[in-house]
C-alpha cells in the first residue's frame, strides 16, 4: 500500500528537477555579458544598514547562503550578483562522493509548510575539483567552505578527512565550518561527544597556528542536540579557539507541519532532514541559548526557517550575527533575497536611527543587541 502510494506522491513531491534547473538558470546568467550586472541590478539595490564587520571582515550584507546549495563552488559569481553578503560553498569531502546510491534518495518538497525534506547522501565533487571552481570565480563575495568527511570514511578515522580538506582549501576560502550535522542520508554524522568534536578541531588549530593568514573555524550543529550538548558545545567555542557557531541543520524530526502531514505519511518511513519553516522556532531557541551562555562575545550564525526580513531580524535579536538561508531561497530564489535584504536594511536604519541617541553600540560590532 505505503509502495503504490509513495510513487505518485514522489512524482508530485520531488524538487531535484526544479532545483537543477535553478542552478542551471544561475550559473548560465552569471556567464552571458552584462549578467552579472542585470542581475545585481535586479536583485540587489542599495542597502547601506546591512553593512558589517565580523571575524575582522567586512561583509555587504549579514544575509548569507546556506550550506548544500552551491556544493561544488560553481555558483559563486551569481550568488554575489544575487545579493547574498556571504556563501557557504559545499559541503565538500575529500573524495568525490555522489549524492544518488539509493533510489530513494530525493529532496522532496513540502511546499505547504515552505519546507524539504532532504532525504539524500551530500554530493560532492571531491576537494581537487571544488578548489579548481574556486580559482575561476570574479567576484569577492565571502566564502565559508562546510567541511565533512566521506560517508565511506570510518568515524574515527573522520579527524583525517576534515584535515585533508582544511589544508589545500585553507589559502582559498575565507572561513571554514565544520559539518557536525550531517544526519540527511542512511549514513548519519553527528558527533555530539567532547573528545570526538575536539579530535576534529585540535588538527585544524595547529595547521591554522603555522600560517600567516587567519581562517576563522566555526562548527554546524544539529537542532536535534538537548540542551546539554548545546551547552557543551558552547563551551568548546568558549575554551579552545574556535570562532563561532552556525546554529543549524535539518531536523529528523517532523515538527512544525501544518499543512503537509498528509504527504508525510504517505511518503512513510523517509528518514532525512527536514528544512524550512518548521525549523524556525527550534533554531532560534538555539541561537538564544548560545548566544546567552556566550555573553554575546562570539559570532553565531543563524539559520532555519528564516524566509522573510522579519524573520532575519527575529535572529540577528536571538543574538545571530549573520543569517543564513536555503529553503526559502529554494522556494522564492532571488525575489525572495531581494525582499529580504529591502525589508532588512529598513528594519536596521530604524534601528539606528533610535539607538543613535542612546548610543547603545557601534554598527559595526561583531556582535549587536537590538532591543
Ligand atoms: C537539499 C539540501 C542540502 C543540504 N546540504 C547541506 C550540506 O551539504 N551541508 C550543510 O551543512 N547543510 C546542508 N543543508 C542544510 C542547510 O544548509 C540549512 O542548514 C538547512 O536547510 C536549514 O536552513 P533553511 O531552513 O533555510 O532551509 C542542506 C539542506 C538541504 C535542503
Amino acid at each position: 500500500m505505503a509502495k503504490t502510494l509513495l510513487k505518485p506522491i514522489k512524482r508530485i513531491a520531488k524538487g531535484n528537477f526544479i532545483l537543477q534547473f535553478h542552478k542551471w538558470c544561475q550559473f548560465l546568467a552569471a556567464k552571458i555579458p552584462f549578467g552579472k550586472y542585470f542581475m545585481h541590478k535586479h536583485y540587489a539595490p542599495p542597502a547601506n544598514h546591512l553593512e558589517r564587520e565580523v571575524f575582522g571582515m567586512r561583509f555587504s550584507s549579514p544575509i548569507g547562503l546556506a550550506a548544500g546549495y552551491d556544493h561544488n563552488g560553481t555558483l559563486i559569481d551569481s550568488m554575489d550578483a544575487m545579493g547574498f553578503g556571504f556563501m557557504e560553498i559545499g559541503a565538500v569531502t575529500p573524495k568525490p562522493q555522489s549524492g544518488k546510491e539509493s533510489k530513494e534518495y530525493a529532496i522532496y518538497r513540502l511546499e505547504g509548510d515552505n519546507a524539504l525534506l532532504n532525504y539524500s547522501q551530500i554530493e560532492s565533487e571531491g576537494v581537487e575539483k571544488v578548489i579548481e571552481n574556486i580559482k575561476k570565480r570574479s567576484s569577492r563575495i565571502i566564502i565559508g567552505c562546510n567541511i565533512v568527511k566521506n560517508n565511506s570514511t570510518a568515524r574515527e578515522n573522520a579527524p583525517i578527512d576534515y584535515l585533508r580538506l582544511f589544508r589545500p582549501l585553507y589559502q582559498y576560502v575565507d572561513f571554514f565550518t565544520v559539518n557536525l550535522c550531517d544526519n540527511s542520508s542512511d549514513v548519519t554524522y553527528v558527533p555530539t561527544d567532547k573528545d570526538e568534536v575536539m579530535a576534529i578541531l585540535t588538527p585544524l588549530f595547529e595547521f591554522r597556528r603555522g600560517q600567516n593568514q587567519y581562517r576563522p573555524i566555526l562548527i554546524k550543529i544539529s537542532p536535534d542536540l538537548t540542551d546539554e550538548q548545546i551547552d557543551a558545545m558552547t563551551d568548546i567555542m568558549l575554551d579552545t579557539p574556535l570562532d563561532g557557531i552556525v546554529a543549524t541543520g535539518g531536523t529528523t524530526g517532523r515538527y512544525g507541519l501544518e499543512n503537509s502531514t498528509q504527504t508525510i505519511h504517505a511518503l512513510g518511513r523517509i528518514p532525512g532532514a527536514l528544512c524550512g519553516t518548521p525549523l524556525k522556532q527550534r533554531s532560534l531557541d538555539i541561537v538564544r541559548r548560545i548566544y546567552e551562555r556566550s555573553k554575546g562575545t562570539y559570532p553565531i550564525i543563524g539559520c532555519g526557517g528564516i524566509s522573510t526580513a522579519d524573520d532575519a531580524f527575529e535572529m540577528l535579536k536571538a543574538g545571530a550575527t549573520l543569517v543564513e538561508l536555503y529553503s526559502s531561497f529554494f522556494y522564492g530564489g532571488g525575489e525572495t533575497l531581494r525582499n529580504m535584504r529591502t525589508g532588512l536594511n529598513e528594519r536596521l536604519r530604524k534601528y539606528e536611527q533610535n539607538s543613535a541617541s542612546t548610543q547603545v553600540t557601534s554598527p559595526t560590532n561583531t556582535t549587536q543587541e537590538y532591543d
